[in-house]
């Protein structure tokens, strides 16, 4: 099932000459994983905002064409209807972190408690979400005082617990050291075993290439390519001409290729690199 339809998108900030969004036609399929990847300016948090009626219900603003999402359409709808289906994650953990409860655990149950769910229910929701995300061990530590990487698992986390049919993910590793960039993807990957739609925006491809079912470039507004990640990411032209880094994986076995010392498929996870790196020509 389509769970995400872009018609014809476009979309303008009033502030902006011109369209932000080009003509944007994507179909998203319930519970697949869309990578979003694309050169900083071109768009994608327009994007990931858009789904959330963000644009244009907060933002002022014109659009052409039409979004639907989970059979409403947006530019109808408020934002209210469309924020019990879509869970919108952002950049900074900080800023996302509610403060109203003392501890993780009151951080996870605040959301559910605002929309009257019964206590007990709310108290198994909570175990079994920190049970998934080995978070038990932060249970009762205030948020604030976490690591960047934990506070961004905790902010999914409050987000995820309210059983959004999608999950939009807006570059949640853009402010995060190395260890925590990696503990927040092993964390989305937990969670993309869950069924949930998933579309995350990020730069880190050596990531997604992991897990994505999809990618779609962006590039100065407009989606200009979607297809299987390995399609994708192994289009070191499509990705260099849109202003996007190849994988390192994929760096390596071009330069093995180069230098004769391996002939064959372009690598694109680590996988992949080891398997070339067993058939490299010793000198
Ligand atoms: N609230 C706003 N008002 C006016 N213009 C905006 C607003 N937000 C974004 N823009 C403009 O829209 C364009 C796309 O911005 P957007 O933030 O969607 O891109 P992005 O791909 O997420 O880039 P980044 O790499 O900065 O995250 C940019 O030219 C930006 O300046
Ligand atoms: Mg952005």
């Amino acid at each position: 099932m389509d769970i995400v339809k872009f018609k014809n998108y476009s979309w303008k900030y009033s502030e902006t000459d011109k369209y932000v969004l080009k003509n944007i036609n994507l179909t998203i399929q319930q519970g697949e994983f869309l990578g979003i990847i694309g050169n900083v300016g071109s768009g994608r948090s327009t994007l990931c905002m858009s789904l959330l009626g963000l644009v244009p219900h907060l933002f002022y603003g014109k659009t052409k064409g039409e979004l639907i999402v989970d059979d409403i359409v947006v530019k109808k709808a408020k934002i209210s209807d469309l924020s019990s289906r879509v869970g919108l994650v952002l950049q900074s953990p900080d800023t996302q972190l509610t403060g109203a409860g003392t501890n993780v655990e009151e951080e996870l149950a605040f959301g559910l408690e605002n929309l009257g769910v019964p206590r007990r229910e709310i108290i198994k929701k909570v175990d079994s979400m920190l049970k998934l995300l080995n978070l038990e061990q932060l249970r009762n530590r205030s948020p604030f005082e976490l690591s960047g990487g934990q506070q961004q698992k905790v902010a999914i986390a409050s987000v995820f617990i309210m059983e959004p049919k999608i999950l939009v993910l807006d570059e949640p590793t853009a402010q995060l050291d190395p260890l925590g960039t990696e503990q927040v993807f092993s964390f989305i990957k937990k969670l993309a075993k869950k069924g949930t739609t998933i579309i995350l925006n990020t730069q880190k491809i050596d990531y997604i290439a992991e897990f994505a079912d999809r990618i779609a470039v962006v590039n100065k507004g407009r989606v200009v390519k979607v297809g299987e990640t390995r399609e994708i990411l192994t289009n070191v032209e499509l990705l260099r001409r849109n202003g996007i880094s190849p994988t390192v994986f994929t760096k390596l076995s071009e330069e093995l290729i180069k230098n004769r010392l391996y002939k064959g498929e372009l690598a694109m996870t680590f996988g992949d690199a080891v398997k070339i790196m067993k058939k490299v020509k010793r000198k």
